[in-house]
């Protein structure tokens, strides 16, 4: 945990200052609302060097450089978004993370979500315990899903291609307290951990957007599925989130919306 703090710590403190002249960064455009900029590509190299000199052999899954082949490392991996929540980035809208999950043989074991701006650092590692700064994280204990508030994420899809999204959207929106949706999913995931939001669903992600968020909303006591299935989340990218009373009546209400 203290390597994958000082990273986000260092590598934060570049992103901050880019984050203040963004409009002089390169921009490239990935696909439809998928950014990628100067920052983004400078973040993941620093945090690649500090965790690889940490921890040489462990390997290493970054959003900008990839995979390496599993043969290449130890059964340890980090997991790493440089910049979750890029087009917030580039628009100058304050909400945004680093996030590194610590992954052994499929489970994560340790993750730290950290805003270089606000300087709201969420960490956990598995058996200890899930933190917002100093404060120990516990997941909502709201009952009922009327009075729930339920943050998602919208996907990357084509023109036409959001009908399915729409509807899980309808019934979830009709049904609840209110759907927030602020563009950065490992902040999204760290929110349910510290109880701000009571569940969260988004489909199409990456393991680098969920992989320290998942660790997270465990540690706090909730819970974290595929939506589909059976699928571990981290891979299949489709899931769900919330505590133990609304985490079925929440995935049962998205697969019901398309039934
Ligand atoms: C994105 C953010 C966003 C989510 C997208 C992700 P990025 O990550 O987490 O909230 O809706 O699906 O791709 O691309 O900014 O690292």
């Amino acid at each position: 945990l203290n390597v994958m703090v000082n990273a986000a710590k260092k590598a934060g403190r570049a992103m901050a200052r880019d984050f203040g002249e963004v409009e002089q960064l390169q921009v490239s455009v990935k696909g439809p609302s998928d950014f990628v900029t100067a920052a983004d590509v400078k973040a993941e190299k620093l945090l690649k060097a500090e965790l690889t000199k940490a921890r040489p052999g462990w390997g290493f899954l970054g959003e900008e450089t990839g995979e390496q082949k599993p043969d290449e490392f130890s059964d340890h991996r980090w997991i790493v978004d440089p910049i979750d929540g890029t087009t917030n980035f580039v628009h100058g809208i304050p909400h945004f993370a680093i996030s590194i999950g610590l992954e052994r043989a499929g489970e994560v074991i340790a993750g730290v979500i950290y805003n270089p701006v606000t300087d709201d650092l969420f960490w956990g590692e598995k058996g200890a315990g899930a933190f917002h700064n100093d404060r120990r994280l516990r997941v909502a204990g709201r009952q009922r899903l009327d009075q729930a508030v339920i943050g998602t994420g919208i996907p990357h899809l084509g023109r036409g291609e959001h009908g399915a999204y729409l509807r899980e959207l309808a019934h979830v929106m009709t049904s609840t307290a209110g759907v927030r949706r602020f563009g950065a999913a490992s902040l999204d995931l760290a929110y349910v951990a510290a109880g701000r939001y009571d569940g969260f669903w988004e489909h199409g992600l990456k393991p680098w957007d969920v992989a320290a968020g998942i660790l997270l909303i465990k540690e706090a006591g909730g819970f974290v599925e595929d939506l589909n299935g059976k699928a571990n989340p981290l891979f299949s990218g489709n899931l769900v989130a919330a505590n133990e009373k609304l985490i079925t009546p929440l995935r049962d209400m998205l697969r019901k919306a398309n039934a």
